[in-house]
């Protein structure tokens, strides 16, 4: 696990945006799956205030996550998250986007078919991950099975309450959501983890201390994957 120590969240964003950038210089066909949240949000900014000197025009991109059962018109959806905020400020094509859904009625065949997809291009080439404060990666929570493939999670208490300030009082908080199992974080070639905030201290702290796999701190496994970089901010770092 690489770990570059950066100043703020500033500073973490365009060193991911850069990251971002040589990987697609460097294959620009890449399969790059993204995450949402506040950490990732000055990254995709960063990429889109560059977008003259960016070609995503080859790559192919994989939502990460989503609440099951919300549509994706609600701006809490991450699809809707990821086309306002990347999508579509490169004018990306439908088919370099892979939308990870899990609207009513549908069955696990959906989710099949988002391993089948991931499986077919040998992973992902880039994997963004953000860390929650209880250290689930994607939606993969405490206790999480480490051999999953893409699932519905029902979501831990804490990530219910840390989630509930995007939400309006009168809006129901989901309680479920599909993510990428740990089968799709294990088998990408490289990961890259943005870590940044005071909140996530603990999370920080906890991934570089623990000797241990565990399951009831998901983000442990990524001791297990070859080429992991993590950028976190002297806020996240403690310094
Ligand atoms: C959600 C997402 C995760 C994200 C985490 C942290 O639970 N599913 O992918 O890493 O939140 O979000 P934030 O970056 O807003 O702290």
């Amino acid at each position: 696990m690489h770990i570059i120590k950066v100043r703020d969240y500033s500073q973490m964003s365009s060193l991911a945006a850069q990251l971002f950038q040589e990987q697609l210089q460097e294959k620009p066909g890449s399969a790059i799956c993204c995450p949402t949240g506040s950490t990732p949000l000055g990254t995709y900014e960063t990429l889109c205030a560059k977008r003259e000197d960016i070609n995503m025009s080859s790559a192919y991109f994989f939502n990460m996550d989503e609440y099951a059962r919300l549509d994706e018109s609600n701006k809490n959806s991450f699809n809707y998250f990821l086309d306002r905020n990347l999508y579509e400020p490169y004018n990306l094509r439908k088919e370099q986007i892979n939308r990870l859904q899990y609207p009513e009625g549908a069955t696990v065949e959906l989710l099949e078919a988002y391993d089948a997809t991931i499986n077919e291009i040998g992973g992902f080439d880039l994997l963004i991950l953000g860390i929650g404060a209880d250290g689930h990666i994607a939606f993969n929570m405490p206790a999480s099975v480490f051999s999953s493939g893409t699932h519905l999670e029902k979501l831990s208490k804490q990530t219910i309450s840390d989630n509930a300030r995007h939400f309006s009082q009168d809006e129901p908080i989901p309680e479920y959501a599909v993510t990428i199992g740990m089968k799709a974080v294990m088998s990408a070639k490289k990961i890259l983890l943005l870590v940044s905030g005071a909140t996530k201290t603990g999370a920080f702290k906890k991934l570089i201390n623990c000797s241990d796999i565990d399951p009831q701190f998901p983000a442990s496994i990524l001791h297990l994957h070859k080429n992991v970089t993590v950028i976190v901010d002297c806020a996240a770092y403690g310094c």
